[in-house]
């Protein structure tokens, strides 16, 4: 991706995510205060695995036969994944992770959590993108969470997690969806990190006209992402150092690595 730097625009950086967020202390542990040491990726990091949609596994969700019994309220969620020129990005792996109908998450950090766990329900998806570039997802819709031990309580939106896979492991893009009409979206530290109005807007899914939801018993959305350019999906970053905001030339070169927030 990186030759063609020089044919797209960049986007503004108030389109993109505060990387520290007050009252979200998992935010100072992920940005540093000095510049990481760098060093030249290896040819197998940039480009490798061949194939990484093959040695992924990913597999389309069939929700009807994996978790039918899951608690909440079932959805159906359908985007793409595309470029700055909004062509399709075929064959990209999306990794999709998120809270179940109460609020928690299947993860070990979540162990505190009150809320019950579901039996029927992991939380935990890998797509890949067609010829299209669309993906397509049958889940429940999460529940928002108080963000644990901070005493001004504030609370998480609804909200599903995604990363989306490059050239290879190194090379990724993580971002969160967040839900229409939801009040707690009003107040989210984490989305109103970025600055930007419209792009905070691209974060948000939008309902998708119930005839075109192939379930008659679920909810349809539908979520763009955009791997780069002006209109970029804003993204998380943790693995270089902490100014307030990242800059083009750090992230426009190809999607971004980084360590995915698992809430
Ligand atoms: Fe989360």
């Amino acid at each position: 991706m990186r030759y063609l730097n020089e044919h797209f625009v960049p986007y503004d950086d108030n389109t993109q995510p505060t990387w520290r967020v007050s009252g979200y202390k998992e935010t100072l542990t992920r940005t540093p205060n000095e510049a990481l040491l760098t060093r030249p990726k290896t040819l197998s990091e940039r480009v490798g695995p061949v194939r990484i949609e093959e040695k992924l596994m990913p597999a389309c969700v069939d929700f009807e036969h994996t978790q039918t019994q899951a608690q909440g309220q079932r959805i159906y969620l359908r985007g793409r994944v595309l470029d700055s020129d909004g062509s399709p990005v075929r064959g990209a792996v999306l990794e999709i992770w998120q809270a179940n109908a109460s609020g928690r998450y299947r993860h070990a950090m979540d162990a505190t959590n009150p809320n019950p766990l579901d039996p029927h329900f992991d939380g935990a998806f890998r797509l890949c993108t067609d010829a299209r570039g669309e993906f397509a997802l049958r889940t429940i819709k999460p529940g928002g969470y108080p963000v644990p031990q901070h005493p001004e309580r504030w609370w998480r939106p609804p909200h599903i997690h995604f990363s989306v896979f490059g050239d290879g492991f190194a090379s990724r893009l993580v971002t969160q969806m967040y839900f229409p009409g939801e009040p707690l979206n009003a107040q989210d530290r984490i989305l109103h990190s970025v600055p930007d109005a419209q792009a905070r807007a691209r974060l948000i899914a939008q309902p998708m006209p119930m005839q075109a939801v192939p379930q008659t018993d679920h909810l349809g959305f539908c979520w763009d992402v955009v791997i780069r350019g002006a209109q970029q999906t804003p993204i998380e970053q943790t693995d270089t150092h902490a100014t307030n905001h990242r800059t083009n030339s750090e992230t426009n070169s190809e999607t971004n690595g980084g360590t995915p927030q698992w809430r």
